[in-house]
């Protein structure tokens, strides 16, 4: 078994692909300002460049981790990663779609 299949940030993903995925308005511009508030304290939120804090992976890095359209029913239903520096978050749908978006936009 991978490491990462056992940590607790992967658990809440898994459960939120198991949860519905309703379809809602994305935009781009309104996820970058959301991670820009909320995220890149300690996460690169940019196409280049070194995350604030050395533990947080860079967003750009996330879809080789992840289904990033999970990330979003995680991002409503609480996202909570394995790491005690990283806060708990819950958006509105509108709002993690957005950021996935924004997301998916760093590698496009
Ligand atoms: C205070 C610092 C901090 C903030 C703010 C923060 N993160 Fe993190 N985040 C981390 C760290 C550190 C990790 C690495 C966790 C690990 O390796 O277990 C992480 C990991 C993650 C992961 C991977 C989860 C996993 O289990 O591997 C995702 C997805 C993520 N963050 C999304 C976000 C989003 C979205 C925001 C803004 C809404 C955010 N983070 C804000 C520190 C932070």
């Amino acid at each position: 078994m991978e490491d990462r299949m056992a940590r607790p940030g992967f658990v809440v993903l898994l459960a939120a692909l198991l949860a519905s995925t309703p379809a809602v308005a994305q935009d781009v511009a309104l996820g970058r300002t959301l991670v820009s508030t909320y995220c890149a304290v300690c996460h690169s939120i940019e196409r280049a460049g070194a995350s604030p804090h050395e533990a947080a992976p860079p967003f750009r890095t996330l879809q080789e981790r992840y289904d990033v359209d999970m990330l979003s029913e995680a991002l409503v239903e609480g996202l909570v990663s394995g790491h005690p520096d990283m806060p708990e978050f819950a958006f509105e749908p509108y709002e993690a779609a957005s950021i996935v978006a924004y997301i998916k936009s760093l590698t496009e």
